[in-house]
């Protein structure tokens, strides 16, 4: 498979870009192909804009759009990477979503979120947490993770099989930080082949 890792972190020494790179040597371990689009260091425009308002009405789509679509199209595999801010995702991979995943590019209709107009690809979510385990689940944020994203999100997206893979205390020991960056290598390496409907 080709698979497509979206960082979003400025630090390239952030456990964050770590956790990416152990994702994909795994990924490459098992045969995959693997492209990061590293979106700090590619510079890529958050902003939601008067030009993807155009683009949705009908006009034309901006270029860094249609280079990322592209960059999506070529994948079998989307593994996204991001820091856990405030529950969600920091602004740069949230404005890349809004941007790229377009109304009539990537879905056309709002009543079932398992139909997608793109062809089943096999996504991640992996993610580098501060809190622990029991406290998300006690709390219900990785309930409402599950609600907002797996469910009210990513089938939109034709995401299938669709993975949350949570780095929880991602600031803790060092021993705590190896045992992830092994989780990481072993999502990449553990990487399902997309689930085509029949
Ligand atoms: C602005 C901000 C918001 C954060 N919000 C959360 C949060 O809601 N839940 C959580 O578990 N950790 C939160 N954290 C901690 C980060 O998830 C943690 O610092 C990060 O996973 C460590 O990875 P890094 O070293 O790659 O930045 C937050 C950190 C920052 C800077």
């Amino acid at each position: 498979m080709h698979v497509l890792v979206v960082l979003d972190h400025p630090n390239p020494a952030s456990f964050s870009a770590a956790a990416a790179q152990h994702f994909m040597n795994g990924a490459k371990a098992a045969g995959h192909s693997v492209e990061l689009a590293d979106l700090h260091a590619e510079g890529f425009d958050p902003r939601w804009s008067m030009a993807d308002i155009a683009s949705d009405e009908g006009g034309t789509t901006p270029e860094d759009v249609i280079t990322e679509q592209a960059r999506v199209a070529k994948a079998d595999a989307i593994c996204f990477v991001f820091p856990l801010f405030w529950w969600g995702m920091p602004s740069m991979l949230k404005g890349w979503i809004d941007r790229v995943w377009t109304w009539g590019w990537a879905y056309d209709q709002l009543k079932d979120p398992e139909l997608s107009l793109q062809r089943a690809r096999s996504g991640v979510l992996l993610i580098p947490a501060g809190a622990r385990s029991d406290e998300m689940q006690e709390a219900g944020y990785e309930a409402a993770m599950e609600t907002t994203w797996m469910h009210g999100t990513f089938g939109y997206f034709g995401f299938s099989p669709r993975k949350l893979e949570l780095l929880y205390g991602a600031k803790g020991s060092p021993e705590r930080r190896t045992s992830l960056l092994k989780q990481s290598y072993d999502a990449g390496y553990a990487l399902e082949h997309p689930h085509v409907a029949e």
